[in-house]
């Protein structure tokens, strides 16, 4: 079975070994719902296999005198639906929250043998995940549970940014990493006041003077999240974990989502969050790589012989640092296939 260590190897060259051997499964979105919605929860069944993670939400979005009432639509999923080829994750609540504790206490002996994942909210350091950590191995003993659960924290504060490279080795549980752009962005002070996504006024302007055309003066908006994916995904290489982009909360504007969700794919990422049914189909077309990318990748590959010296291509020099790049294509293409 491939493994984060094989999605991540031909990037990691030179790089500590990865620390651990994680499944590669595929998780291009992570689709999120309120178990507590009754409408929301009877559509989780007819989900199962359109859709690479289906993660019940205890945390934001979720009021808090509905905290119970979401738990419990939790388990009742957990015990009642067979996921087969979807993984099922939940977003537990903060470790600052009255409600976290109960989360893991009423979650892990009634459905930790369904649960894949818990995605930890607010994560500062590498203790916040030895707490996870140790609570779950003794949850998971004394319910008889075999298989660990895996964790996946999210980058929403400042500190987490700081401290990325010891949560990543915290544990051998460690999934991945999502972007929290909304929390983090409070949390850096930043000036938007939107989830996720771009900003009109974050952008470059052309140096006007150039012709002297009058007008011309054309912009481009950047990406506010640049910085911390490519820091995330630094990370999450070198540490053999996943790196995801987090959520868009414009679930309208559909080009602008695809455009966020393509840059963290481009970056390295390898899935987002899904807000509405409408991201799912987004984020399974923007985190597989093309067929004209996976046919050039095949044909470096190919034309390169035993992977030595180099080759021109299309007018194009190809070498052997072509070559790794092509076979992260390719690899994730099968995986995708397989
Ligand atoms: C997600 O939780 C975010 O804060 O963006
Ligand atoms: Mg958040």
């Amino acid at each position: 079975m491939r493994t984060a260590k094989d999605f991540f190897a031909p990037l990691a060259v030179g790089a500590p070994a990865p620390l651990r051997e994680i499944p590669a499964r595929p998780s291009r979105a992570i689709h999120f719902f309120d178990p507590g919605n009754e409408k929301m929860a009877a559509k989780v069944p007819a989900m199962v296999g359109t859709v690479d993670v289906l993660l019940g939400n205890l945390e934001d979005a979720v009021k808090a005198e509905n905290k119970e009432k979401s738990r419990l639509g939790l388990v009742k999923i957990g015990q009642e639906v067979d996921f087969g080829p979807t993984q099922f994750w939940t977003r537990i609540n903060s470790l600052d929250s009255p409600w976290v504790l109960d989360d893991l206490t009423t979650l892990v002996p009634a459905i930790g043998d369904k649960l894949d994942v818990i995605m930890v909210p607010k994560v500062q350091g590498a203790e916040d995940i030895h707490y996870i950590d140790r609570l779950l191995a003794q949850l998971e003993a004394k319910a008889g549970i075999t298989k660990p659960i895996q964790v996946h924290a999210i980058l929403e504060t400042a500190r987490g940014v700081a401290n990325i490279e010891e949560i990543c080795a915290a544990s051998p549980r460690m999934q991945g990493l999502s972007l929290g752009p909304a929390d983090l962005a409070a949390d850096r002070r930043m000036k938007t006041t939107r989830v996720g996504g771009g900003h009109p006024g974050y952008l470059v302007r052309q140096d006007p003077t150039d012709g002297d055309i009058e007008g011309l003066r054309t912009t481009y908006q950047q990406d506010l999240w640049h910085y911390t994916i490519a820091r995330m995904v630094d990370a999450c290489a070198m540490h053999g974990i996943y790196p995801y982009y987090g959520p868009f909360g414009d679930i309208k504007d559909v080009v602008a989502c695809e455009d966020q969700f393509r840059n963290a794919f481009l970056l390295g990422c390898v899935g987002a969050w899904s807000l509405h049914p409408v991201q799912i189909k987004i984020a399974n077309k923007v985190f597989s790589p093309s067929v004209e990318d996976v046919k050039h990748a095949r044909r470096v590959i190919a034309a390169m012989g035993d992977g030595t010296g180099a080759v021109m291509l299309d007018g194009k020099m190809e070498d052997d640092a072509s070559v790794k790049q092509c076979k992260v294509m390719v690899a994730l293409a099968d995986e995708l296939a397989a």
